[in-house]
């Protein structure tokens, strides 16, 4: 299963939930590999930092994505992919070839018009692909859980995506686990309540990949 994270907008946390999806996926046993289409690199060094058993490699042109994509979604359970954070023919291809749309969103007018853009690469991929990626939007960053929710429920109709009922608080526990260059899974104690977020956000968006997988 090809599983990216896109917005159109940086700092939205792709490349945190990529590596930890990565990691996270890798713990459980699975055969996984990640692909970071993203000239910064940082879940690409990220995540050979924290788990070298992890198959990590780098495309930023639509050609090499597309000739990486397809060299290892036939080797490995997971090719996990970390899109650039605006909408060129490197999102598009990453949508293109993706089982699993994964839409990380902060708390901000400004983030909801990005996925607003994001969601226009979306239907354009679905019109190609007979509906597919599926898609899920992920609340990341959450200060006060109660506000933020009933402001993305209101719009998230209008977006035309699936909402992630559980979400990601913002907790220091996640930039200690980027300078340490872990995740907040290995963290232990420390890390124990944004441990908890991961788990229930990515079971939950795990759980659709599969759901849409076992339908087709
Ligand atoms: N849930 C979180 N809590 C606290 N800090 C976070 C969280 N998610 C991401 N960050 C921080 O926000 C910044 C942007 O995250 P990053 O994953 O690099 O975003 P993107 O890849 O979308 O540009 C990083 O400094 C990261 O450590
Ligand atoms: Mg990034």
């Amino acid at each position: 299963m090809v599983i990216v994270f896109t917005n159109t907008k940086g700092g939205v946390g792709k490349s945190t939930l990529a590596s930890h999806m990565a990691i996270f996926l890798h713990d459980t046993g699975a055969k996984v590999a990640l692909l970071d289409a993203d000239e910064q690199r940082s879940s690409s060094s990220w995540v050979s930092e924290a788990e070298p058993a992890i198959e990590v490699w780098v495309a930023t042109t639509p050609e090499t994505i597309a000739e990486a994509v397809n060299e290892l979604r036939p080797q490995f359970d997971y090719v996990i992919a970390d899109a650039p954070g605006r909408i060129e023919d490197e999102s598009r291809t990453l949508m293109l070839l993706a089982d699993l749309a994964v839409f990380p969103v902060t708390p901000s007018i400004l983030d909801l018009r990005s996925v607003a853009q994001a969601v226009d690469v979306l239907k354009y991929a679905r019109t190609i692909n007979n509906g597919r990626p599926d898609a899920i939007l992920v609340l990341n960053r959450i200060k006060k859980r109660d506000t933020i929710s009933k402001e993305l429920a209101a719009v998230a109709p209008s977006l035309g995506l699936r909402v992630c009922n559980s979400s990601v608080r913002d907790l220091q526990a996640f930039r200690n686990a980027a300078q340490q260059g872990t995740v907040v899974t290995r963290l232990g104690t420390s890390a124990k309540e944004a441990a908890k977020d991961i788990h229930a956000v990515f079971s939950e968006v795990l759980m659709q990949g599969r759901q849409k997988v076992a339908n087709e």
